[in-house]
């Protein structure tokens, strides 16, 4: 058996485990036609891969699973039919986004995700780094492949938003805001952004890739200088240690259900919650987009996702830039 057909047994080995959480040695030993030595060397693996399984009379027990960002966990139980279809996952890579257009350039199913455990070239929107420490946040980008317009892809960001809005709801008691267009705040500091990057031509979307870094165990040792005083994390607003693996499949549930409503209605069934959850609607702000600087006070966000700025009784419509509060 080479070690890749070993690697597939380990994992039908944990998932039968899983699903029965008990079965007899004897019958593991049948349904993989394997000796007792072979199946305590898989035991060692599934150990070494951070699953806790009990071998006491005669019975394999499942205990627990590692909060590992692998595919067979994000996949175990996810409730989703289109998103997280298929799982890339990694310990390390540049980029998630840049592997997931490589994928996607490359013919990458819609819903296909890819997921990394550490980023070494993390990106952020206006060419800025996203720091991405190894096992403390959720690093993923999800490919689609929309049939609607090129011009109707940047409301993906603001329907990503309000899917990672309320999924963190689920796992936080703490003040939940989208700061337009792409930034999830808890009680006031930054613990997640968005970077959507399209591939289109005239008429038509090639592919659109999601990508969202969330920051869910971090410590404040973990932020470097310049965001320590404005990032968060969901553990930390929330005073405990968050499972990912669970965080990351809710919100993939989360996402697919507004993308479907989206490819109905675009932002008309979520713009009441876009609204709800703004943390710009009323306050006074300085944006900046291209080579422009405004101030203005943010009245509304419209069906379209552009922001609505009353700018000394001019009313201006924004639909992109980059927001700092200056009062509420
Ligand atoms: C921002 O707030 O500026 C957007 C940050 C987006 C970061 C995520 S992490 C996963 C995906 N891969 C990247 O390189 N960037 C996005």
């Amino acid at each position: 058996m080479n070690n890749a057909t070993k690697e597939r047994v380990t994992e039908r080995l944990i998932n039968e485990i899983r699903i029965n959480q008990t079965i007899p040695i004897d019958k593991a030993l049948a349904l993989f036609s394997i000796g007792l030595q072979d199946l305590l060397v898989h035991l060692k693996t599934i150990a070494s891969w951070g699953y806790t399984i009990n071998n006491e009379n005669s019975n394999l027990s499942f205990v627990s699973a590692p909060d590992a960002l692998i595919d067979s966990e994000i996949s175990f139980g996810l409730q989703t039919k289109l998103i997280g279809c298929k799982v890339v996952a990694f310990q390390s890579v540049a980029s998630t986004n840049s592997t997931a257009q490589n994928l996607a350039e490359q013919g990458a199913t819609e819903g296909t995700i890819v997921v990394s455990e550490k980023q070494t070239k993390g990106k952020g929107r206006f060419s800025r780094h996203w720091y991405s420490i190894e096992k403390k946040g959720i690093y993923c980008s999800i490919i689609l492949r929309p049939n609607f317009n090129p011009e109707d892809a940047p409301g993906l960001s603001l329907m990503t938003a309000v899917a990672m809005a309320d999924t963190c709801k689920q796992f936080t008691q703490a003040s939940v805001q989208i700061k337009w267009p792409n930034d999830i705040l808890l009680n006031s500091k930054k613990a997640a952004g968005i970077l959507t990057e399209l591939s289109a031509e005239k008429n038509k979307i090639n592919h659109v890739i999601i990508g969202i870094g969330m920051n869910i165990n971090h410590t404040t040792d973990d932020f470097h200088d310049e965001i320590k005083s404005t990032a968060t994390s969901l553990s930390l607003e929330s005073k405990t240690q968050i499972n990912r693996v669970q965080f990351l499949q809710k919100f993939l549930v989360n996402f697919e259900n507004y993308y479907m409503q989206y490819n109905q209605d675009r932002l008309t069934s979520i713009l009441t919650k876009l609204r709800d959850y703004s943390s710009l609607i009323g306050t006074q702000i300085h944006l900046e987009y291209g080579n422009d600087i405004i101030d203005g006070k943010v009245l509304d966000i419209n069906q379209d996702g552009a922001l609505l700025l009353d700018c000394d009784g001019e009313i201006k419509t924004i639909n992109s830039g980059e927001v700092t509060i200056l009062k509420n």
